[in-house]
């Protein structure tokens, strides 16, 4: 048993030890917390952390928005669970419309899931039932999930694929233009020089015929694989090549949506219209909801009973996602992404100037990124996951909440809720230069 104190209101007992939770769950902390609020998390013994890591980018709304949890306890205290085969339900009938008038070029509709694997196995459906098509090409360095489906579309990390092959197949994997990895040197994104094209081109005439692809997905930024924001021209030039051979566009927002980038979805950054869109994390703002967004035409492709499950649009987490549409448009939301995303960056881009172990400092709204480098090795790029481990615990121990990610992970990724105040945003940026220090980066 651990000695921390019960939180008010629970039972007295102590609580278990945390061996009760498996392995598998591998751990950024060993913290117990009992409450949040906005962008803080709370012990039971009152310690406060600075949360960017945002839940893994889904509590973007802040923790417990007092109108997202009002919104929860009404709708619990009314209907938990209508579903969607047998009822309807007023959360829900509300939610399916504003999401439909979330994206221009419509008209839209949505289907609503729980996770965003599950999101993306819809995604994968409607396309190969649409196109009567059978391939789908995702990216190197791209995170989808992890059914099997997800898994075969995951090319970010090994572990998240590598002990459990064979994995679905006709899922073919393109060159990603990763500009500060690229061959020959790392470059400006806006001069991006990365062979991208003429990969995808060859993937076409060496393993699967364009006429065979049902879709291509993509995160329009790359999150699990490094927070990797893609050249200018990269999504425009992709949606023209997938309209040239009839392929579906399906625009994977699950960690980009909801304003993180400092637009309500990444794709609107370039103004591309994809055909679909998987949606989940900051849709409800930590409740289990997910979905997809298809032009109207399209999703109605999906015969009835076709897909479904027990769980989807749940009446408590419509709710929630009706409350968070509401806070993210009525707070600012997305402007303040792009605020302090700008704030983050530019603070973050000085510090680099000192700490050449920085070697790329890069984001897109609240998505931001420090890749770890050892400057003095090879190319000056050969990753350093054992710095940007120390820095993550030296933040870790000035009460700052960080996440990692990359395919070496060598990349600390910060995820702060949207609410976050440029008051908090400085202050972590003195805790980062703090643990910068601290680590001998
Ligand atoms: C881009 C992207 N797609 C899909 C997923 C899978 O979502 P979930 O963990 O809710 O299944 C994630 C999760 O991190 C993600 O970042």
């Amino acid at each position: 048993m651990v000695d921390i104190a019960p939180a008010p209101g629970s039972t007295s007992a102590p609580l278990p030890d945390r061996s009760v939770v498996p392995p598998v769950w591998s751990r950024i902390t060993n913290l117990v917390v009992d409450h949040g609020e906005g962008s803080w998390l709370v012990t039971p013994e009152g310690e406060r952390y600075l949360d960017y890591t945002s839940g893994i980018g889904v509590t973007n709304t802040g923790h417990a928005h007092p109108r997202v949890v009002a919104a929860v306890q009404a709708q619990a205290a009314r209907l938990l669970h209508g579903q969607q085969n047998i009822v309807y339900h007023e959360p829900g009938l509300r939610l399916y419309e504003r999401l439909a008038g979330l994206l221009p070029n419509g008209p839209w509709s949505a289907f609503l899931a729980n996770s965003g694997a599950e999101a993306v196995e819809a995604a994968v459906k409607l396309a190969r039932v649409a196109t009567g098509r059978p391939a789908v090409i995702a990216f190197r360095y791209g995170f989808h999930g992890r059914t099997a489906q997800a898994m075969a579309l995951t090319a970010a990390k090994d572990v998240y694929r590598g002990a459990f092959e064979p994995l679905p197949g006709s899922i073919y994997h393109a060159a990603y233009p990763y500009c500060y990895r690229a061959v020959g040197g790392a470059h400006d994104p806006a001069e991006c020089t990365c062979d991208w094209e003429a990969q995808l081109d060859l993937l076409f005439h060496q393993l699967v015929y364009p006429d065979k692809v049902a879709a291509i997905i993509v995160e329009p930024v790359i999150g699990e694989g490094g927070y990797l924001v893609p050249p200018p021209a990269f999504l425009p030039r992709l949606r023209e090549i997938t309209r040239e051979h009839g392929i579906l566009l399906v625009a994977d927002e699950v960690q980009t949506g909801f304003g993180r980038t400092g637009e309500l979805f990444a794709v609107r950054h370039w103004d591309v219209d994809p055909d679909i869109v998987v949606m989940a994390k900051g849709i409800a703002s930590g409740m289990p909801l997910s979905g997809i967004l298809a032009k109207k035409e399209l999703m109605d492709r999906l015969p009835p009973g076709s897909h479904g499950g027990t769980y989807g649009g749940n009446a408590v987490s419509c709710a929630a996602a009706n409350a968070t549409l509401d806070v993210i448009e009525d707070e600012g939301l997305v402007q303040n992404a792009r605020e302090r995303g700008a704030q983050f960056l530019d603070g973050l881009r000085r510090l680099a100037a000192t700490h050449p172990s920085m070697g790329d400092v890069r984001g897109l709204g609240l998505m931001v990124a420090i890749e770890f480098v050892r400057p003095g090795e090879g190319d000056g790029r050969t990753p350093d996951p054992a710095l940007t481990k120390r820095v993550q615990q030296e933040c870790f121990a000035r009460n700052l909440l960080l996440l990692t990610a990359g395919t070496y992970v060598n990349v600390i990724r910060i995820i702060p809720p949207l609410v976050t105040t440029a008051e908090e945003v400085d202050q972590a940026l003195v805790i980062i230069a703090e643990a910068l220090d601290a680590a001998g980066a």
